[in-house]
């Protein structure tokens, strides 16, 4: 077959695989660990809005990940699901197993093949981690006919070497080979090189997807990524918000706006709906706590929000002036429904249809009073809000809630918090001194569920404008080096405040009960 032929058949189509990590390399950013419950919503979202590979976890590494790969191979449909495993058989033989209930499934195997991971952090050489190639993807492919194989540290890999892996991987089986920025260390230019090299140079090539995995250490993960696929990628990794380790891989969003939005530059195509965007970023912004900036492509706050007089006068004479996207494509309709204090439960119900919020009956009666307390306090009730409030909602099987809080603080001390939480399904109260009213409330919280967390970060900010605005807290806790994430929003900052830690602490509560995963140091 001539080079012409081969590219032509490899880059025939058009069609960009979107592959999902948001519950495995997402879920590696520091802080932002998920429950099974959310792993499960977050799979059947990323399922339902058209992402074609699941990247469910990594089995090996815990009891937790490796039962959060089982529940979504097992419940999740419509997309491949996806297992994480280092070249040993341990690893493919435990990613089998999780996997094994899937509709369809992959095993994602991948060892480093830099000169400089492969002597110090394998100590192995190179014509060992060539053999482990081939061997882990043999493996891999008696489990499923679907396997990756990515070559960590890809970018830093000699071209030869690089070239002989892929090539021995395509040989043994694997259908799908990526090619990591492990480090975001590439520029697009280099990235796209790599690629083409590889159609230039592996003689096999054809037989195989070539995908792209871009950390974002430099920003450049989603030029990267295009890149990629401009050189005849046809699978791109990536998650929602960009999460993910370090400064995180490419966003999920950015990739699929960009390639929807510049069709006269990238006609290629992907499977995802659109619409669903704006859902996607804000249920992981809840599950996670990591807030979106206010200025991050396609889903932050302002990316639709026109504020120069002369930009708005533009905008009203016709949209295109500055808008290359519409909000509506994003999912971020304009609303007519103004929820208020006024608003009966079929209009609250419909408010969080077009939010994109799917509410169990329970969490919808409860969501629906809180909407009304709020209404009272508040004249004005925004999308955000209600955004705010739900995101509590969804927090079903939670061991402590806070059910009150009262605190005295002002200049002539001691400041004071007298606290119930509901712990277990009973109610305690305690009160607390403290050195101002949020400290107060933490000690009051500490002496009911006794914990050695220690806080890392706490930060309160604005939902909507006003001085009525519901405040919404991040706290983020450290215990025996899990890092959790907590959120809480509330019209009363201490509230939220009190809200955001027990939320973080929930999910220390949760964690504690798993064993420790094993070092990962392959
Ligand atoms: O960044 C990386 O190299 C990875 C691999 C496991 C694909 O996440
Ligand atoms: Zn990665």
């Amino acid at each position: 077959m001539t080079k012409e032929a081969k590219d032509a058949g490899a880059m025939e189509s058009n069609r960009v695989i979107i592959f999902d990590t948001t519950l495995r390399d997402g879920e590696q950013s520091p802080g932002a660990s998920m429950n099974l419950d959310e792993k499960l919503r977050l799979a059947d979202m990323l399922a339902g809005m058209g992402v074609d590979v699941i990247e469910a976890g990594f089995p090996i590494a815990s009891p937790g990940d490796f039962e959060a790969v089982e529940a979504i191979a097992k419940s999740v449909t419509g997309a491949t699901i996806c297992g994480l495993a280092r070249a040993g058989a341990k690893d493919i033989e435990r990613a089998a197993e999780a996997l094994r209930p899937a509709e369809r499934k992959r095993i994602h195997t991948f060892i480093s093949t830099s000169a400089l991971h492969m002597k110090y952090k394998l100590q192995m050489e190179p014509d060992d981690v060539y053999q482990a190639v081939i061997d882990s993807v043999t493996l891999a492919r008696k489990f499923t006919d679907d396997v990756e194989w990515s070559c960590e540290d890809g970018t830093r890999t000699e071209p030869d070497f690089m070239a002989r892996c892929v090539e021995a991987a395509i040989k043994a089986g694997a259908t799908t080979v990526n090619i990591p920025d492990t480090v975001g260390y590439s520029a697009p230019e280099e990235f796209g090189a790599i690629i083409a090299r590889l159609f230039e140079r592996v003689p096999n090539i054809d037989k195989a997807i070539i995908s792209t995995h871009c950390h974002n250490d430099l920003g450049l993960a989603v030029a990267n990524s295009l890149a990629g696929v401009v050189n005849g990628a046809r699978q791109v990794e990536c998650t929602i918000n960009g999460m993910g380790e370090r400064a995180g891989n490419a966003a999920l969003e950015e990739i699929v706006m960009a390639l929807r939005t510049r069709q006269d530059l990238l006609p290629y195509t992907t499977n995802i709906d659109t619409t669903q965007i704006t859902r996607a970023s804000r249920m992981v912004s809840a599950i996670t706590g990591f807030q979106v900036q206010n200025n991050k492509a396609i889903v932050g706050a302002n990316a639709f929000a026109h504020e120069a007089g002369i930009h708005q006068d533009g905008i009203l004479k016709n949209a295109q002036t500055y808008e290359i996207m519409t909000p509506e494509s994003v999912g971020l309709a304009e609303s007519k429904l103004v929820i208020g204090k006024h608003s009966g439960r079929h209009a609250f119900r419909k408010k969080l249809e077009e939010l994109g919020i799917d509410l169990a009956a329970d969490a919808l009666d409860d969501a629906f009073r809180r909407m009304k307390a709020l209404a009272d306090k508040k004249k004005e009730i925004y999308d955000e809000d209600i955004v705010a409030l739900v995101d509590e909602e969804v927090r079903d099987n939670d061991q402590v809630k806070v059910v009150s809080l009262q605190v005295v603080c002002g200049t002539n001390g001691p400041q004071t918090a007298d606290l119930t939480l509901e712990v277990d399904g009973a109610e305690m109260s305690h009160k607390s001194e403290g050195a101002g009213p949020v400290d107060a409330t933490f000690h009051a919280i500490r002496a009911m569920v006794p914990n050695t967390a220690v806080l890392q970060l706490y930060q309160v900010h604005a939902v909507t404008k006003g001085t009525d605005a519901q405040a919404e807290v991040t706290v983020r806790l450290m215990e025996d080096g899990k890092l959790v994430t907590g959120l809480g929003a509330d019209t009363d900052t201490m509230v939220a405040s009190a809200r955001a830690y027990v939320n973080a602490l929930n999910k220390l509560l949760a964690s504690r009960d798993k064993q420790a995963p094993e070092a990962l140091t392959a």
